[in-house]
């Protein structure tokens, strides 16, 4: 055939593929989500997500050190509360888990990014991320409870407060209550379209922290909705957010590049419990290649214009790319 362009010129062998290759991930672009509980030498196993655990802080200080040395340089805490009550008390005790844990992280490797989720779903009784009075769940109230939740962490010694909870105006309230205490350099990464999704499935399993009654469809978003999205990442940074977040990932990638095209701050993606169930499990039937499905979904996330990715799959996507690296040094 007289073909002048003949594209497969550049696929013909790995390295050439290399030279022309668009995206890059880097272990240092990866958020690894833990899971903390109480106890010593505690590494509990999650049954709805495998290979994760719920880790005492002693072990949570190990995991870091294992993600330091493989490049990962972030992690997002959550708490595993067993004491729940209507108002979550235990959320904003200076004492608390989460608390405990920022400081035993802090003291071994200063250097870590320690961010930390703000949301009262695991502290609660009912499981919602609000405060419930007459059977809604109230925007203000909770409001007040989250900057407590968020002072807390952030006199630990958190760099970044993650507030996961969707109430209206709780970037701005944080941002003032950090300010207030001359916490200025505490940053804000707020989840700024997070859609009402099944994909939080095993997630709610790892922590116990399902509704009881009603479901989030009152302060998470429409998975229909994007303009909506584009409106609420124009509040949040209004507010004062440093990073703005779209949630899930997978089956929000326009959103994701929507928000890349619109705005300068930096964007976080969070593959979330079900997009990484959903690859586990498809792999123990033989029906994908685990490795390759979360190189791919990674890729994706990468591609869309999320410029950092909160994964389950951080340990063993930084392996894969040590790995990767490696081969051509
Ligand atoms: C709750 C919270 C959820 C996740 C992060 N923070 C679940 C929910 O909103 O019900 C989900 C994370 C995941 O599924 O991996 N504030």
């Amino acid at each position: 055939m007289d073909l002048v362009f003949r594209p497969r010129r550049l696929r013909r062998n790995p390295l050439i593929r290399e030279l022309v290759r668009e995206t890059e991930l880097a272990p240092r672009q990866f958020i690894y989500p833990i899971f903390v509980s109480e106890g010593q030498g505690i590494r509990d196993p999650i049954d709805t997500m495998p290979d994760q655990f719920r880790l005492s802080v002693d072990e949570v200080v190990r995991e870091c050190e294992t993600l330091y040395d493989l490049g990962v340089g972030a992690v997002n805490l959550f708490g595993y509360s067993e004491v729940k009550d209507e108002l979550a008390t235990k959320s904003y005790d200076p004492q608390g888990l989460v608390q405990r844990c920022i400081r035993e992280i802090k003291k071994k490797i200063p250097e870590m990014c320690v961010q930390t989720d703000v949301a009262l779903d695991p502290y609660t009784t009912h499981g919602h991320d609000g405060l419930v009075i007459d059977g809604e769940i109230v925007n203000d109230e909770t409001v007040g409870v989250l900057c407590k939740m968020a002072l807390s962490h952030a006199e630990a010694g958190a760099d970044w407060i993650a507030p996961s909870d969707m109430m209206d105006g709780r970037v701005g309230a944080i941002r003032d209550s950090l300010d207030e205490q001359g916490l200025h350099h505490v940053g804000i990464l707020a989840y700024s379209a997070k859609y009402a999704s099944c994909f939080y499935g095993p997630f709610r399993g790892a922590l116990k922290s399902a509704p009881k009654k009603g479901d989030k469809k009152t302060y998470q978003m429409d998975p229909s909705n994007t303009r909506e999205a584009i409106r609420e990442v124009s509040l949040d940074l209004d507010e004062g957010a440093d990073v703005v977040m779209v949630k899930p990932a997978l089956a929000y990638l326009d959103v994701i590049a929507r928000v890349r095209s619109e705005f300068d701050a930096p964007v976080a993606a969070y593959n979330v419990s079900g997009e990484y169930a959903m690859v586990i499990a498809a792999a123990e039937k033989g029906w994908v290649d685990r490795e390759m499905a979360m190189m791919e979904m990674l890729y994706s996330i990468k591609r869309a214009g999320a410029d950092m990715i909160l994964t389950y799959f951080a340990k063993d996507a930084a392996r894969r790319l040590k790995a990767d690296y490696a081969q051509f040094r």
